[in-house]
């Protein structure tokens, strides 16, 4: 059952660093990563393939049983896939980033998502990152951490992501993109982003991702005591 698998919940805003962190402590604790994220990211990149509004609530809806998403290992970064066909990179593209929050908002889609979500958490130990997990997808989570930074740091974390990717960015958008998707996220009506309780923040403004992972396992190994 659900109650014997360990489970550690990752939330926080965009560009917090939850996914690296994330896929790093899973591989060190051999659990499942789940980037819930990326889910929604999929929904997103499906609403626009099939040519629907992103303000089409009826018709997201209606096409819900027609999404299926799977994931794969991979390096550097997991496999994503819709209805069998990869969309590692497609679900990254910025109309699907500036998107993803208005679809996110919906409830059928969030219902979709969060049963898939305990799904998985109920076939094995979990490491999942998101936005809505230590409050409302696995609120037993044996470890729960919120991780922030501040906007200026994250806009220049996905700056340098964005110039690997042979992209021009401009900073000023980054950190105003990054802003809208914060309040978006924070103000939504259904599971806004918002602290657990019972959370341990983790501010990773300055720190190298070593110190994060390592701050974190030490956490993990405490409660599987
Ligand atoms: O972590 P990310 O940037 O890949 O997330 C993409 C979007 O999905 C984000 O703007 C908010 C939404 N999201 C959510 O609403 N709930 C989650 N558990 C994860 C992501």
């Amino acid at each position: 059952t659900q109650d014997k698998n360990f489970q550690v919940a990752i939330d926080g805003p965009a560009s917090a660093g939850k996914s690296t962190i994330a896929k790093i402590l899973a591989k060190q604790f051999h659990y499942v990563y789940v980037d819930t994220g990326a889910m929604y990211r999929a929904v997103t990149l499906a609403v626009k393939e099939a040519n629907i509004a992103y303000d089409d609530g009826d018709a997201i809806t209606a096409l819900l049983p027609k999404i299926k998403i799977s994931f794969k290992p991979g390096e550097p970064v997991q496999k994503v896939f819709l209805n069998g066909e990869e969309v590692t990179n497609a679900i990254r593209s910025n109309e699907v980033t500036n998107n993803v929050s208005q679809v996110a908002a919906y409830g059928p889609v969030r219902e979709y998502l969060v049963a898939l979500q305990r799904q998985i958490a109920q076939e094995d130990n979990v490491i999942m990152d998101g936005r809505d997990i230590g409050t409302t997808v696995l609120p037993q989570a044996q470890v729960k951490i919120y991780l922030i930074a501040s906007v200026a740091e994250r806009a220049q974390r996905r700056f340098k992501e964005n110039q690997a990717k042979g992209m021009n960015p401009d900073l000023d958008t980054l950190k105003k993109e990054i802003e809208e998707r914060d309040y978006k996220d924070s103000h939504r009506a259904i599971s806004p982003l918002t602290q657990a309780e019972d959370a341990i923040v983790v501010d990773t403004t300055g720190k190298g991702i070593e110190t994060v992972v390592a701050e974190i396992a030490q956490i993990i190994e405490n409660h599987q005591k």
